[in-house]
């Protein structure tokens, strides 16, 4: 896989909250690809953080690079609907957390977002079998959905290998997603599993260093440096 396919998603879950449209703006003139935007609602996880509005403020404030949105919350489908009018480019949901996933999954591709479906843990990736073409992308969770600075669970990696061997049987685009615990220490061994888009929270923002316009450009290279090793 080259460099330009591998997608850095920084989740704004560890950003600074009281300044979030300078951080996303430096994060993103760092080279991040994508915001990912986790969005929990105390009811599906133990965690409440962002909504609707915060996405369009966002978007409001001339962000332009694409917003993931991973939502943890249920049911999903008001949620969707709310996302796609605040701009959200894609959107993923828990397909346990639907009670109709097939339907969930239209009702993003409907409203010109791409759709994704999320894998906790303990999550069997037998739920995208049946909608593999509805899906732009899998996101495998390598943490229990909730909270950010986790450790990751290197059974995602096996994992992985599964996901990636179904993706590559389908002969279709879609991409592979992996979120929590992700850092400088172990992202090239998560690509050499086969993720090609990477979120990651504590190990990109709890890099800051105040007021430095700069704050985030040395980790974003290093990870680009260690996915060049995974190749
Ligand atoms: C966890 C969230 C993650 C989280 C990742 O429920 O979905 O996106 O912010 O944070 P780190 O990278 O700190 O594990
Ligand atoms: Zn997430």
């Amino acid at each position: 896989m080259s460099q330009q396919d591998f997608v850095l998603a920084p989740s704004i879950l560890s950003a600074n909250f009281t300044r979030l449209g300078e951080e996303v703006d430096q994060v993103l003139s760092a080279g991040a690809d994508w915001i990912h935007f986790d969005v929990m609602d105390n009811h599906y996880v133990p965690n409440l953080t962002l909504g609707p509005m915060v996405c369009k403020a966002l978007r409001d404030e001339g962000v332009q690079a694409p917003i993931d949105v991973h939502l943890m919350v249920k049911p999903v489908d008001t949620m969707i609907q709310a996302f796609i009018e605040a701009g959200a480019t894609s959107i993923t949901f828990h397909p346990e957390a639907s009670e109709h996933p097939d339907r969930s999954l239209q009702m993003i591709r409907d409203g010109g977002c791409k759709a994704g479906l999320v894998f906790n843990p303990a999550t069997p990736l037998t739920w995208m079998d049946h909608v593999m073409d509805k899906l732009d992308m899998v996101l495998l969770m390598s943490v229990n959905p909730g909270f950010g600075g986790q450790k990751f669970i290197p059974h995602t990696l096996e994992k992985l290998r599964s996901a990636r061997a179904k993706i590559d049987a389908s002969g279709l685009p879609l991409r592979l997603q992996v979120d929590g615990g992700v850092g400088l220490g172990n992202i090239a061994e998560i690509a050499a599993a086969g993720a090609d888009t990477f979120v990651a929270g504590s190990a990109i923002f709890g890099a800051r260093s105040a007021d430095d316009p700069h704050q985030f450009d040395s980790v974003l290279q290093q990870m680009r440096a260690e996915l060049a090793k995974s190749q």
